[in-house]
């Protein structure tokens, strides 16, 4: 039996809610499989701990986590604390530290009750966004000039390096070269002429590695309406830090909300822990009521399950999610039931005994 140290960030708001549902999945699959253990250690940082101690992790954090074979992080972002803050020194800062260059965001309709649109747009919706994670307009470049005056003038600078930008693009080639999937570039050289025309020109660039990868290039605004129109044009996409952050939440609405969107924050050569976390934030208007939807944390479990090596027991924590919506009986209000976090995350552990 191998044991994996999990860091467990629980976070602010409906975070530590889900999270507990997750690692309720995890530990009921360890006991099932002799092959993996997890030995799970918390940390109380977030929004809370800022407010007692000044700051949103210990002092130290960055290292403590480093020695961790995964990160399971719930939600950071609470009123009280600015949110510039609270997310650039505990989530963003794990991100950018530990270079988890690629974010892997699933949006796939797991049952057509749970999408939005009319019943014959419901057709494969079946995509993999590949998020950039690390730099571009999230670099936290800028300057912030004549403040106050009425001269004032605020600079948010992107970032796009070549080592940065060839580095997702061919991560997004290999996969859908492995998939035998078609790709997606996701950007806006029209009017960003710096940045996206240089995101297009690698794009170009890397693809002659993969002759055989079917492409297309979109611009964002009308990426957006295709992914809401037709859904079945998108296979695997690859795009910036900041598209890919608004295209998932568009994502998440077209397969059943935020509380069903699950993401990876990976590192690829493994160099230092990844991060896996729901893409849904803390949540305020519904924290402490306890129907906070933890399927996407439970989700977000199973992307730990995939990167670890255990891609089957992945498999069959989604399909316990599957089963329970097909079921129907035990859905948080956010998916039109009644049933509570818990009971959610009690009736997946169910499942796991029978899928
Ligand atoms: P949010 O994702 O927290 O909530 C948006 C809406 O979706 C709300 O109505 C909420 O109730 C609903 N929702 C989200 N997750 C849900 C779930 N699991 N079950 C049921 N309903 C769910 O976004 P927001 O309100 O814009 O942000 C709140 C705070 O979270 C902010 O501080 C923001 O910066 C932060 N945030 C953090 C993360 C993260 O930690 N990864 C992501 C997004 C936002
Ligand atoms: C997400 C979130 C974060 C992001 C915020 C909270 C900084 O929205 O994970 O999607 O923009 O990456
Ligand atoms: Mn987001």
């Amino acid at each position: 039996t191998r044991t994996y140290k999990i860091a467990v960030i629980p976070g602010d708001g409906i975070g530590p809610e889900v999270i507990n549902e997750g690692v309720k999945a995890l530990t009921k699959l360890a006991e099932t499989d002799s092959r993996f253990d997890f030995d799970f250690t918390y940390f109380p940082w977030g929004c809370e701990y800022y407010l007692e101690h000044g700051k949103m992790m210990a002092e130290d954090g960055i290292v403590q986590l480093k020695e961790f074979d995964a990160i399971y992080l719930g939600s950071v972002g609470y009123p009280g604390v600015p949110d510039h803050i609270s997310l650039w020194d505990l989530l963003l800062k794990i991100r950018k530290s530990f270079d988890q260059y690629v974010n892997l965001r699933p949006i796939t309709l797991l049952h057509e009750n749970m999408c939005p649109l009319k019943n014959d747009k419901k057709d494969n919706i079946d995509m993999l966004v590949i998020r950039e994670n690390s730099e571009g307009e999230y670099a936290g470049a800028g300057d912030w000039l004549y403040k106050g005056q009425k001269e004032e003038v605020v600079l948010q600078t992107g970032v796009f390096s070549r080592k940065g930008t060839e580095r997702i693009i061919r991560y997004a080639y290999e996969t859908a070269k492995s998939e035998g999937r078609s790709l997606t570039s996701v950007s806006k050289g029209n009017a960003l002429n710096y940045s996206m025309v240089f995101w297009d020109q690698i794009f170009e660039e890397v693809g002659k590695e993969f002759p055989d990868v079917q492409t297309q290039s979109y611009l964002v605004d009308a990426a957006s309406m295709f992914m809401v129109q037709q859904p079945e044009r998108f296979e695997i996409v690859v795009t910036s830090n900041l598209f890919g952050d608004i295209l998932t939440d568009l994502g998440a609405a077209l397969a059943g909300g935020l509380g069903l969107a699950a993401g990876a924050n990976i590192n690829p050569e493994r160099r230092y822990p990844s991060m896996f976390e729901p893409v849904h934030g803390s949540a305020p208007d519904i924290a402490g009521k306890g129907i906070a939807n933890p399927l996407a944390a439970v989700w977000s479990a199973s992307q730990m399950l995939d990167f670890l090596g255990y891609d089957d027991q992945g498999k069959r924590l989604l399909k316990a999610i599957e089963r329970l919506l097909i079921d129907g009986g035990c859905l948080t209000p956010d998916m039109g039931g009644q049933a509570s976090t818990a009971d959610v995350g009690s009736r997946i552990v169910e499942y796991l005994s029978i899928v």
